[in-house]
C-alpha cells in the first residue's frame, strides 16, 4: 500500500510539466505561444525569434562563450552580470585604479576600455539539419557554407533530445567588446558566497559593456577607429515595475540539464558524484579561508579562486537535499516501472532499460574516477603551472602559439594570486583525499604509491615536492627549458594525472556508451508519455523560458515574497563584515531618501526595488539574461536560483523553483545615482 502511493506520488511529480518547466528553442516556440499568451504574454512567435525581420532573438548575446547578455541601446550597449564580466574588470583593476573595489565608469568612449580574448556571439539563424544529414551532407559541409555567408560566422552542429534532431546555430562574432562601466564589488557582489544561491537576496549583480564593430557595421578585431556596434534590435527597458503573478520570460543560453535521466544516473550524482565533489572542495575552501582570515594579502589572491569552489560547491549541496526531498530516485524508478510494462511487446523498446542499465555499470566507475581526478589530483596548481610552462618551452609546441604564450604575461598573472603555502597545503589535502576515495572503492594508484614509498611518507613526498620543484615562484622558473620542466617533479606529477581520453563528457549519461541508448528511449519516452511536453536539454545554445513574477513557500508556514529592496541592503550593511560592507555613497543616499525617478512607493514608503524572484526555468549559462515582460521589454537581469531550485537541472519543482534577477529599476539607479553614468540612461532611451 505504502509503495503504491509511494509511486502515485512520484507519478504526480512527474506529470506534464507545470507552466513553469521548460527551456524552448526559439524557432520552435509556435507551439508554446498559446500557452504563453494565456499566462501574459503580448506578442507573437515572430517576435521572438524571426529570420526575415529584426526580432527578440537579434538583441541577446552569448557573452564570453559562458555567459548571456543583452543590447539595450542602439549604440551596441550591452547588459550582463557583474560575475560574467569579472575577468575583465579584474584585469583592469590595479592598486591605482581599483575598479574592483570603487567601480568604474566611463564617461566618454575613448574612456571604455578594450578587453582583448572577449567576444560576443549574436544568432543569425538556427536550423534543423537532422534531414539534410540523413540524406548524406556531412557536417562540416554544412558549416563550411553556413560560415561562408557572412563577415565572421560561426557555426555549430548540436545535438537535441541525445541525437535524435541535429540542429545548426549560425552566429555572427564580434571581438571587439569594451568595459563600460562597472558598479563597485560593494554593490555588484554584495552578499558574497554568503548570499549566493539564496533568496533574500540583494545583489546588484550587473556590469555594462560595448560591442565595437567596423565603419560598415561588420565584426572588427580591436582598433580605434571602430565604432559602436549598431544592432538590428535592442530591448526596450520598462520601468513600469512588477507584480506578483505577472508574466516574465527569460532569453539566454542555459549550458546543461538532464532531465530524462533514469534512476540509475540520478542516484550517480545524488550518491556518488556530488557528496564527493562537496567533500573535496570543503576540505579545500577549509584551507583557503583560514588562511584568508590570517592574512588580507591571501585573501585578495584567492578571492576569486575561493569564489569559483564555492559556487558549484554550495549548488551541489542544495542539489542533493532537493533529490532528496522529491524522491527523485524513487519516482524515476516509478516512471520506469511503468514504461517497462508499456514497451514489453515492443520489441524495439523491451530492453532498452537493461541496455541503458548495463552501459551505466560498464562505464560509472571510469567517469567517477575521471571526476576524482578533476576534483582532487587535477587541481594541484603547481602543476598545472608546470604544465603551462611546458607548453611554452616546448620546441614542438607551434612558434606562434609559444610566442603568444611568452607575450601573454601568464606566468605574472599566476604568480601574482599565488602563496606556494597555501598550495602546498591543498596539494596535501587533495592527494590525501584521492587516496582516501580510491582506498574506499577498494582501488590504488600504484604509481602514485610507488612515488610515495619512495619519500616515506606522503608528508615527506610533498615537502620535497616543494623543495625541488622549480616551480614555486616566478624567479626559480623564469628560465627553465623543456628538459628542466621534463625532470621536474610537479611536471611529473601533472603527466602522472593527466588525462589521456580528452575532455569529460558534461554527464555521466553523455559518454558515448550511454548515450547511444538516449537516443531509442527519448523517441520512446515521447510515445509513452504523449502528454508530456518534451524540450530538449539545455545545451549552451539559445532558449526561451517563461514563467511568473512569484514567491515561494520556503518552509512550512515561511512565505517568501518576490521582492527585495533597498531597505534590506541597509539592514544587512555592516562594515565589520566583507560581504555587507556597502559603498558609503549607498548609505548618504539612503540618508537623504534621493532616490530620484527610481524611488518607488513599497508597502507605504519610499525605497528602491533591488531583486526579484520568478518561476522560469533556468541553470548556470543564464547568469545576465534579459528578463522580459509580457510585452518583450526588459524588466531584469538573470543571475541566480534559490537554494531550493538547485536540483532542476535534474528535476524541475514549480512549487518551489525560482529564479533570482536584479530588477532593472536597481541597474538604473546604480548607473545614475552612485556612478554618475547619467548619459548611459538616455542613450537607453530613458
Ligand atoms: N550562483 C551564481 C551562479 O551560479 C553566481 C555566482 C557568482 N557569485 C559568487 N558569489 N560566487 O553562477
Ligand atoms: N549564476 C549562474 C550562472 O553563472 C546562474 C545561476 C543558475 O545556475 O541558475 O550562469
Amino acid at each position: 500500500m505504502k509503495k503504491m502511493l509511494l509511486a502515485l506520488v512520484a507519478l504526480f511529480m512527474l506529470l506534464p510539466a507545470m507552466a513553469d518547466e521548460g527551456m524552448w528553442l526559439p524557432s520552435l516556440i509556435k507551439s508554446r505561444v498559446k500557452d504563453m499568451r494565456a499566462n501574459g504574454f503580448k506578442l507573437s512567435a515572430e517576435d521572438i525569434y524571426s529570420v526575415n525581420k529584426a526580432s527578440l532573438k537579434d538583441a541577446v548575446v552569448l557573452f564570453g562563450g559562458f555567459c548571456t547578455g543583452e543590447i539595450v541601446s542602439e549604440k551596441g550597449l550591452v547588459i550582463t552580470n557583474h560575475h560574467c564580466g569579472f575577468d575583465a574588470i579584474q584585469s583592469h583593476s590595479t592598486v591605482e585604479h581599483d575598479y574592483l573595489t570603487h567601480g568604474f565608469w566611463a564617461m566618454s568612449s575613448e574612456e571604455e576600455l578594450p578587453n582583448p580574448g572577449l567576444w560576443v556571439r549574436i544568432l543569425v539563424r538556427m536550423e534543423d539539419v537532422t534531414e539534410r544529414l540523413a540524406a548524406g551532407e556531412t557536417a562540416d559541409d554544412i558549416i563550411r557554407k553556413a560560415q561562408a555567408e557572412g563577415r565572421n560566422y560561426h557555426a555549430s552542429i548540436e545535438q537535441m533530445y541525445y541525437g535524435n534532431q541535429q540542429f545548426l546555430f549560425l552566429y555572427q562574432q564580434f571581438n571587439d567588446v569594451r568595459l563600460v562601466g562597472t558598479p563597485p564589488s560593494s554593490i555588484g557582489k554584495f552578499g558574497g558566497d554568503t548570499d549566493n544561491w539564496i533568496w533574500p537576496r540583494h545583489t546588484g549583480d550587473f556590469s555594462v559593456f560595448r560591442i565595437y564593430a567596423d565603419k560598415e557595421n561588420q565584426p572588427a578585431a580591436y582598433s580605434p577607429e571602430n565604432v559602436p556596434y549598431r544592432p538590428k534590435r535592442h530591448f526596450k527597458i520598462s520601468t513600469d515595475g512588477i507584480e506578483e503573478g505577472d508574466f516574465t520570460m527569460i532569453y539566454g543560453f542555459p549550458g546543461n540539464t538532464q532531465q530524462y535521466i533514469t534512476s540509475t544516473a540520478v542516484r550517480y550524482v545524488q550518491y556518488d558524484s556530488d557528496p564527493m565533489k562537496i567533500d573535496l572542495r570543503t576540505r579545500r575552501l577549509d584551507i583557503i579561508r583560514a588562511a584568508s582570515e590570517a592574512d588580507a594579502k591571501i585573501r585578495i589572491q584567492y578571492a576569486s579562486k575561493y569564489a569559483n569552489i564555492a559556487n558549484a560547491w554550495k549548488k551541489w549541496q542544495g542539489e542533493v537535499l532537493g533529490l532528496e526531498r522529491l524522491n527523485t530516485v524513487a519516482a524515476k524508478e516509478a516512471y520506469e516501472a511503468d514504461f517497462r510494462r508499456w514497451s514489453a511487446d515492443k520489441p524495439e523498446y523491451a530492453s532498452l532499460l537493461d541496455s541503458m542499465q548495463t552501459a551505466y555499470e560498464q562505464t560509472a566507475d571510469w567517469y567517477w574516477l575521471e571526476e576524482l581526478k578533476n576534483e582532487s589530483v587535477r587541481t594541484i596548481e603547481l602543476s598545472i603551472i608546470a604544465a603551462d610552462v611546458a607548453r611554452e618551452v616546448n620546441p614542438a609546441t607551434a612558434p606562434s602559439v609559444r610566442n603568444a604564450m611568452r607575450h601573454s604575461g601568464y606566468r605574472d598573472l599566476f604568480f601574482k594570486d599565488y602563496d606556494v603555502n597555501v598550495d602546498k597545503a591543498l596539494t596535501l589535502a587533495v592527494l590525501k583525499g584521492y587516496r582516501e576515495y580510491l582506498k574506499k572503492y577498494c582501488r590504488v594508484d600504484e604509481e602514485l604509491e610507488k612515488l610515495i614509498s619512495e619519500s616515506g611518507s606522503l608528508e615527506q613526498f610533498v615537502d620535497n615536492l616543494y623543495a625541488q620543484s622549480l616551480f614555486t615562484s616566478a624567479e626559480k622558473c623564469a628560465k627553465v627549458n623543456f628538459e628542466q620542466v621534463q625532470q621536474d617533479p610537479a611536471y611529473k606529477l601533472y603527466m602522472l594525472f593527466r588525462s589521456t581520453t580528452g575532455r569529460l563528457p558534461r554527464n555521466l549519461s553523455n559518454v558515448p556508451a550511454i548515450e547511444q541508448w538516449y537516443r531509442p528511449y527519448l523517441k520512446a519516452l515521447m510515445q509513452f508519455d504523449p502528454e508530456r511536453p518534451f524540450f530538449p536539454d539545455a545545451n549552451m545554445t539559445l532558449r526561451v523560458a517563461y514563467g511568473t513574477i512569484c514567491g515561494y513557500e520556503y518552509a512550512d508556514g515561511e512565505y517568501h515574497t518576490p521582492l527585495t529592496t533597498l531597505d534590506g541592503i541597509i539592514a544587512k550593511d555592516n562594515p565589520a563584515i566583507y560581504d555587507y560592507d556597502i559603498p558609503q555613497a549607498l548609505r548618504d543616499i539612503y540618508r537623504t531618501k534621493e532616490y530620484g525617478r527610481w524611488g518607488v512607493e513599497i508597502n507605504g514608503h519610499l525605497t528602491v526595488p533591488v531583486c526579484f524572484l520568478a518561476s522560469n526555468q533556468t541553470t548556470g549559462g543564464n547568469s545576465g539574461s534579459p528578463v522580459l515582460n509580457g510585452k518583450g521589454e526588459l524588466i531584469g537581469v538573470n543571475f541566480d536560483r534559490t537554494w531550493r531550485s538547485t536540483m532542476s537541472d535534474i528535476a524541475f519543482d514549480p512549487t518551489i523553483c525560482r529564479n533570482i534577477a536584479c530588477d532593472i529599476r536597481y541597474v538604473l539607479f546604480v548607473i545614475d545615482k552612485v556612478g554618475g553614468a547619467g548619459y548611459l540612461i538616455e542613450e537607453m532611451g530613458l
